[in-house]
């Protein structure tokens, strides 16, 4: 930990990732609700998605990316100094599922928080781990992002269960000299546009009782049209304020990592702000939508792909209920 008033160049030094062993495709899908693999892979890119156990947590998954980000960093759990968790599916209201996975891991010298924003939680835990990092309040930091939505999912609902799948990934942050790491994070958000994804039931607005589990108003409820069209417009204008912001241009970016929700709307944001197809890392194929864990997921993917490597320039970009978005510009140094 360090004294003075300096700002600290933070890096991702390692990462890790965990997805369920169960696979649930398209086909299986077309056994559930009236739909066909033709519709859902045309519309979303999707072909399959992984799905936890019953008895499988959240924490559990989070444990598991955690410790191969740890493992991959080369850093002893007693050294995490942070734990962020972003989810939308947390284990339970209480305790916060950061307090879990710290237990579950051994990390305890880490005071342990939740971040909530949807899908575009992972940069929300970035930039908080950073800041934290960046002012010399802690050293090394452990961001993970998981989400189970198989279990806020309605199975009856054809318009939503064919986007979500299951996942967890993790990344350890840490103050490092000699590069950039984290080069900058933007974060937005529109609370007037809630209505548009949200679970109406089991908060303290609607409590849960036997009428909301009647009304299945505890799964996911979206207007996907409208979704879709602020999606490519939030994350395109994230992307490009980020590089204005840096004086960078596209062109001096190496890989794009966006949330992995589908790929039309990957396509759309290639399309605005003129990046070819092949400068984004997808994975939306595999594993369709997994909220918190969609970035991270793929950026562990890319990095041991060998897709992203060491002094490349990685440009995330996400959004989610809310609603929010963010983008993050990041030096590669594993
Ligand atoms: C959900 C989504 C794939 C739907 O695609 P779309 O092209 O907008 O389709 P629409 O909602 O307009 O529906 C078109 C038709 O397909 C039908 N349909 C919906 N889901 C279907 C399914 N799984 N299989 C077959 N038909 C389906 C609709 O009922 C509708 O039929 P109608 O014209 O007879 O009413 C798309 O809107 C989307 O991806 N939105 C963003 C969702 C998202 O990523 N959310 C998370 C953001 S973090």
């Amino acid at each position: 930990m360090k004294n003075d008033n300096t700002i600290r160049n933070v890096s991702i030094i390692g990462t890790g990732s965990y997805l369920p062993e169960r696979v649930l495709t398209n086909a299986d899908l077309e056994k559930m609700v009236d739909t066909t693999d033709e519709w859902i892979y045309t519309r979303t890119g999707i072909r399959e998605r992984r799905i936890a156990r019953e008895d499988q947590p959240v924490s559990d998954m989070a444990k598991e990316a955690s410790k191969k980000a740890l493992s991959n960093a080369n850093i002893r759990p007693d050294e995490v100094g942070m734990i962020v968790v972003a989810t939308t599916t947390p284990d339970m209201m209480l305790p916060n599922t950061a307090c879990l996975v710290q237990d579950l891991i051994g990390a305890k010298n880490a005071f342990c928080l939740d971040v909530s924003a949807a899908c575009a939680g992972f940069l929300y835990g970035l930039e908080v781990a950073h800041t934290f990092i960046a002012s010399g309040n802690i050293d090394t930091a452990l961001v993970i992002g998981s989400d189970k939505m198989s279990c806020i999912t309605d199975w009856q609902d054809r318009s939503t269960c064919v986007l979500f799948g299951d996942g967890a990934g993790a990344a350890v942050l840490q103050a490092r000299d000699g590069t950039r790491g984290i080069m900058r994070t933007l974060l937005g958000s529109n609370g007037s546009l809630a209505d548009l994804l949200k679970i109406p039931a089991g908060g303290s607005r609607k409590t849960a009782s036997v009428q909301t589990v009647k009304d299945r108003s505890h799964y996911i409820k979206m207007e996907g049209r409208e979704v879709f069209k602020h999606a490519v417009t939030c994350m395109t204008n994230a992307a490009q304020q980020i590089l204005d912001h840096c004086g960078l241009t596209i062109q001096d970016v190496n890989c794009i990592i966006p949330h992995q929700a589908n790929a039309r709307i990957i396509k759309a944001i290639g399309q605005q702000i003129n990046a070819p197809l092949e400068t984004f890392y997808i994975n939306v194929e595999k594993y369709g939508n997994t909220s918190a864990a969609s970035i991270i997921v793929a950026m562990d993917e890319a990095s041991q792909d060998h897709r992203i490597k060491t002094g490349d320039l990685v440009l995330l970009v996400g959004f989610g209920g809310g609603f929010s978005w963010g983008a993050s510009l990041i030096e590669w140094c594993r």
